[in-house]
């Protein structure tokens, strides 16, 4: 619907988006595309950026770039393995490195170039295994680091240009200002995007989506659904645009009164909630594994969905079903060839598919980022309360009940107790699924840089936790065999209230990005459960760094916390994402 000026080649990874929102937020339009993408496809592209990725240039199987793209006249700027591309495709030396760089480094320019203009260089984030040796004939070194000889690189005449470090990354400084030099100064970009002129045309795209059939959504509370549906009502007349709210038994406490009361708020008159517990509990019987949880989530409320859509008065066909799908989870689940698969997102599996494939699927939001999201939403007078809401996944306490299949005891070591239960973790760019390391002592700040050195140290480990409060000596603790089952998840909804009602109170939850507050089976015979509480910062979901609360409600939380039937202990994460992600699956 709208013209991109830059596109970004997706090496994988997930830096794609972060790359093209930070271009975004200097008011360019930009596209995310998969790497392999033919030159001829991106012609009127005023400049490309190559992302960074996970793999080596000489993996086979490693993301495939067009080389025409370097001959098209237009700016190119490889990033990381953009950068590996670039010096191995153009004849530069590129050496296989083992362990790689990961973490700050300070940029010192050594040629004076556009790219830097105006611009005093300072720390920049690095991620990455191989490196460039020599630089392909016709370029130059224009920046190096201590460890990084070729930190920048450009051509002499031609418009190409790559750095081995991240200037979308929050850490590098002056990262928006190298991508605006290249989007204004390098490539000739225009400024054209402002998420907030954009809310007529998305009207007007609902309205043809539509034609004359009405409009069906399932609405899940989150921000993304309720704009999207709020662009919905605005577009058609509000009795044909239909809202059903799925009850998983998977929702946080009070969720559902809340969401009603909301779409009261914004004119809903069309909405219904669809209580589907049951069968989300059968379907997830017995299951432990993270990504069949999605995925049998994902194919529920398809399911859900079918049955609605084919029943009674949605029988004629004269419908359409609406998403929130917003931009990153068109591609992050592998919808782009490259995309190195972290977590799998529900909007995106083939039941879905199977519905865009007939035509019969409205997604308003699919060309924005999240935060052009809530820009849109405040426009159209959604409350500020509401859409600063924090994030909260869609398949709900199903990925913060973790399960085991068998009892499994804690093994003691020097640093602490490892504990058998596995959850998900980022490694670079993949995906890491290993057990937990618990540290006998309770949060602090030097717990906090211990766990830093702990799972950079340990390679069997990416998580570290510390103990906050027990009923059950550790020692008597081990992994318990559970489920998804009603009780836990409802233990899991006990713990939940108590720890939002604790921060909502003291004005922690302001405080802080997001806190998932997870259930592992970790007890005994009597409370077979502990909780985790996770409290981080982020900008955007990609990096978290773990935050600390105060120690009085800290010990208030954890107080009422053992008071819930069949909780033995509370724990804090002390992990930074990477290495660990924000949630435990
Ligand atoms: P991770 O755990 O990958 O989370 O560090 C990053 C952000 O994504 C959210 N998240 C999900 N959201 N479906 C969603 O809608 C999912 O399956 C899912 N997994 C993670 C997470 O809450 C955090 O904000």
């Amino acid at each position: 619907m709208f013209k991109p000026q830059i596109t970004v080649l997706d090496a994988g990874g997930q830096y794609c988006h972060l790359i093209a929102r930070k271009v975004r937020e200097l008011g360019v339009y930009a596209e995310v595309r998969p790497s392999d993408t033919p030159a001829s496809e991106l012609a009127g592209r005023k400049g490309l950026i190559i992302s960074g990725g996970p793999s080596s240039v000489y993996e086979a199987g490693s993301p495939r770039i067009d080389p025409a793209i370097l001959n098209q006249g237009v700016g190119v700027l490889g990033i990381c393995y953009g950068l590996q591309w670039m010096a191995y495709e153009l004849g530069g030396e590129v050496s296989k490195g083992e362990k790689g760089e990961y973490g700050m480094a300070v940029l010192s320019a050594i040629l004076p170039h556009p790219l830097f203009a105006g611009l005093n260089l300072g720390k920049v984030w690095m991620s990455h295994r191989d490196r460039v040796q020599s630089v392909p004939p016709g370029f130059h070194v224009i920046a190096s680091t201590d460890t990084c000889a070729v930190a920048a690189m450009a051509h002499r005449e031609k418009p190409l240009l790559a750095v081995q470090f991240h200037p979308e990354v929050a850490h590098t400084e002056h990262g928006a200002g190298i991508l605006s030099n290249f989007i204004f100064g390098v490539c000739g970009c225009e400024r054209d995007w402002d998420p907030k002129d954009r809310i007529g045309p998305i009207e007007a795209q609902i309205r043809e989506a539509a034609g004359d059939r009405s409009i069906f959504f399932f609405v899940s509370g989150g921000v993304d659904s309720t704009v999207a549906y709020t662009l919905c009502l605005r577009a058609l007349p509000p009795e044909r645009v239909y809202g059903i709210y799925v009850d998983t038994g998977l929702m946080r406490e009070g969720e559902t009164e809340y969401v009603r009361d909301l779409f009261a708020r914004l004119g809903a008159v069309a909405f219904h909630v669809e209580a589907a517990e049951d069968g989300f509990l059968q379907a997830l019987k017995g299951v432990w594994d993270p990504e069949s949880k999605r995925h049998i989530i994902g194919e529920q409320f398809v399911a859900v969905q079918e049955r609605v859509l084919n029943s009674g008065q949605f029988a004629e066909g004269r419908w359409v079903l609406g998403q929130g799908t917003i931009y990153p989870d068109t591609i992050e689940s592998g919808g782009s060839a490259q995309a190195d698969l972290i977590k799998t997102h529900h909007n995106r599996v083939a039941g879905i598919q199977r519905l865009i494939d007939a035509g019969r699927l409205v997604e308003p939001l699919a060309s924005f980022y999240k935060d052009e999201v809530r820009e849109i939403g405040a426009e159209l007078g959604i409350p500020a309360e509401f859409l600063n809401r924090h994030p909260f996944p869609g398949p709900g306490l199903a990925i913060r009940c973790l399960c085991s299949e068998v009892n499994q005891n804690f093994t003691q070591r020097p640093e602490g107790w490892l504990i058998p239960i596995r959850s998900v973790g980022v490694q670079g760019d993949s995906r890491s699924y290993r057990p937990v390391l618990m540290l006998d002592e309770p949060p602090s700040m030097d717990a906090l840089l211990a766990a830093s050195r702990l799972t950079n140290d340990l390679a069997e480990i990416n998580r570290v936790i510390a103990k906050v409060a027990a009923r059950v000596p550790v020692e008597r603790m081990e992994v318990t065999r559970g489920f998804l089952t009603g009780g836990r998840l409802e233990r899991l909804r006990q713990a939940d209230a108590v720890v939002r009602r604790h921060c909502e109170r003291s004005g922690f939850e302001a405080q802080v990005w997001q806190f998932p507050v997870v259930l592992i089976p970790a007890g005994d015979g009597h409370a077979p459960d502990s909780v985790v509480l996770r409290p981080i910062h982020s900008v955007d979901g990609m990096t978290a760094q773990v935050v600390l609360m105060p120690d009085d409600l800290l010990q208030a939380i954890a107080r009422e916390l053992l008071e819930i039937e069949g909780v033995a202990a509370v724990f804090y994460d002390l992990t930074h994402k990477p290495p660990g992600t924000i949630e435990w699956e």
